[in-house]
């Protein structure tokens, strides 16, 4: 198995990007560095930032031995300040932003950061330790309708309510510390009543409370904004989300700022079907992608 974050429509990226030796990029999602790989092996100049620091050594590991390894610029940070760390840390013309949206494959199964239903150490799910919300702290301090809010916006959770009742039925008891436990938790409830799902039934869950601890949603629209004043005429943004919250900021955004920028993607981008067998993580993704006026 590859121990590394298999890319998404990593084709597709470079081809909409319209890489070629030379042309400077910011990868605002450096993951385990897959997309910049493919950017490095065509000879462009690659900035490749990550908010979590661990990706960005084993990206950095990664691409060391990368022949074009002195086109490559890692930078720590959150996309969120995009506009601030161009200033800091590029402060050169970009040809091109790509965001890869959510999280690397790494993160997920990781054993101790509370992304991973088998987790039995931690309910962390903080991508910087920087970051003072914890999803233990949401499960176990929020109130109902603070949860309910959570489950129901950002997952569209159908049994929001009999999930949130339990869960705060089993933290009076005892706290909720380790990601397995809550997956159980959910798990039960589906079971008893013989939900059947085709995918587990914590997934929902884990990913709206990743999502809301890391204020997911708010740093894609903030991010977006701020590419309309970093990037120079001509200069391509490619954003491939995995959630349908996200797929709409990005839609919306391209549709209200027309007369900024040119929808490069009429028909979004989705994975081939070969994709989508050789990797199944790839199955909700979509693509868009704008060029400024
Ligand atoms: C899906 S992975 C990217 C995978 C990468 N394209 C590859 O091929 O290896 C998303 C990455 O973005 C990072 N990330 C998520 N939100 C971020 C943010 N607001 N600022 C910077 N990095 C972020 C995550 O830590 C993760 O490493």
């Amino acid at each position: 198995v590859n121990q590394f974050h298999t890319p998404v429509l990593l084709n597709e990226t470079i081809d909409l990007l319209a890489v070629k030796p030379g042309k400077t990029y910011l990868d605002a999602t450096l993951g385990n560095g897959g997309h910049t790989q493919k950017l490095l092996d065509r000879q462009a100049i690659v900035f490749g930032l990550d908010y979590d620091p661990n990706n960005l050594e084993i990206a950095t590991q990664r691409l060391s031995n990368h022949p074009h390894f002195s086109n490559f610029h890692p930078i720590l940070g959150n996309f969120k300040n995009l506009s601030r760390i161009y200033k800091k840390s590029i402060h050169q013309p970009l040809d091109g932003i790509l965001f890869d949206l959510g999280l690397s494959s790494n993160q997920l199964l990781s054993a101790n950061r509370g992304f991973s239903f088998n987790d039995s150490h931690s309910l962390d799910m903080r991508l910087n330790r920087r970051q003072t919300l914890t999803a233990e702290y949401v499960i176990n301090t929020y109130s109902f309708d603070e949860l309910y809010q959570i489950f129901t916006k950002y997952a569209q959770e159908k049994y929001a309510k009999p999930l949130i009742l339990r869960i705060i039925k089993q933290r009076q008891s005892h706290p909720i510390t380790q990601a397995a436990r809550l997956a159980d938790i959910i798990r039960d409830y589906y079971q008893q009543h013989h939900l059947n799902t085709s995918i587990d039934p914590a997934t929902k869950i884990f990913m709206a409370l990743r999502i809301f601890v890391n204020d997911e949603l708010e740093n894609l629209k903030k991010t977006l904004h701020q590419t309309l004043s970093v990037l120079q005429s001509h200069a391509i943004v490619c954003v491939i989300s995995f959630h349908s919250g996200e797929d709409r900021i990005v839609k919306s955004f391209i549709r209200t700022n027309s007369q900024q920028v040119l929808n490069l993607t009429p028909k979004p981008v989705l994975p081939s079907l070969p994709e989508i067998q050789q990797n199944p993580l790839s199955r909700s993704a979509v693509l868009r992608s704008y060029r400024i006026k």
